[in-house]
């Protein structure tokens, strides 16, 4: 795997992957093999997550990370994306970069000679994806599961539908009307369930969708970038709130999971996310372990 820009990138990989996870944090693997590596991490966005287990998973893994804010860059002064691309590639072994637009990644990675990663786009999030999966296996064991995604068609919506398709865990999107995940990348992900036999659909009523759920899955209702349509935003999807009344209506033994950072009472109530079923504080330090690995597939020689 030469980039990491898209879950498409890493479809042959993805157990590799989350076999490296799993062995990176029980400490059956305890080798730091990313010693004299360099990662650079440009930021466009605000990060808490993505940013410090990058960080902290250069550190353990042995190499050193560079934390870039993109306003420091010349890049913010107008230098082309691929002349960033052709010298930081003289300096570095690998860039992580989270952008506001996915086809400047794309750019970045057509001039680069060294591996990309992206730490969240418009249009996906695959690393978000990496920990989610690790996360569920750790939870139900299989991907033979039923996870439903409530509220907006966004990044991590896209990048876990691609995800559910390659594993072959059954997805459906419970959205309003306008707001479903980017067409190109559904579209692939039903393709791609066909041959795992998973299914993949869009549900528009939450009721239905959560049905025997074993997953419930939220994010954010305004995402960054959409800041303009805040008011909107949240009259449309004031009714794709998982709460206890909804939670009550998946299976009994369903999990709840939300990448990050969650705004209370919008997309979801705080006695969820701090209930048993909450799977959300483990998620969020597989972040760590699944991007460790991630670093160690694409760097370790
Ligand atoms: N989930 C996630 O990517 O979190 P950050 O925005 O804090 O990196
Ligand atoms: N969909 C959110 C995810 C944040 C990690 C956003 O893009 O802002």
């Amino acid at each position: 795997m030469d980039r990491l820009l898209s879950m498409t990138d890493a479809k042959d990989q993805i157990k590799t992957i989350l076999d490296i996870a799993s062995d990176l944090k029980s400490g059956k693997i305890t080798e730091k093999p990313l010693k004299d590596k360099y990662l650079g991490m440009i930021f466009e966005k605000s990060s808490t997550r993505t940013r410090v287990s990058f960080e902290v998973g250069m550190h353990q893994l042995g190499g050193t990370p560079l934390y870039l804010s993109s306003k420091d860059l010349q890049l913010n002064r107008g230098e082309p994306i691929p002349d960033t691309a052709r010298v930081l590639s003289r300096f570095l072994d690998c860039i992580m970069i989270r952008a506001k637009k996915h086809e400047n990644v794309e750019e970045l990675a057509d001039y680069a000679s060294i591996p990309i990663i992206s730490g969240l786009t418009d249009k996906e999030h695959p690393c978000q994806a990496f920990a989610d999966l690790l996360t569920i296996k750790e939870y139900k064991g299989d991907y033979n599961r039923k996870l439903v995604f409530i509220g907006d068609g966004n990044n991590v919506c896209n990048s876990l539908l691609l995800a559910s398709a390659y594993v072959g865990m059954d997805m459906v999107v419970a959205c309003p009307e306008g707001y479903e995940p980017d067409k190109e990348i559904y579209e692939l992900a039903k393709e791609e369930a066909k041959k795992t036999n998973a299914n993949i659909s869009i549900e528009h009523n939450i009721h239905e969708a959560v049905k025997d759920a074993d997953v419930l899955y939220t994010d954010v209702w305004v995402s960054m970038g959409d800041e303009e349509e805040q008011e909107e935003r949240e009259r449309i999807f004031k009714p794709y709130q998982i709460n206890k009344q909804l939670l009550s209506e998946a299976k009994e033994d369903a999990i709840v999971m939300h990448c990050l950072p969650a705004i209370r009472d919008q997309e979801i109530t705080d006695d969820v996310m701090t209930s048993s079923q909450s799977a959300i504080w483990d998620q969020a330090e597989n972040r760590l372990h699944a991007q460790k690995a991630i670093l160690y597939t694409i760097l370790k020689e």
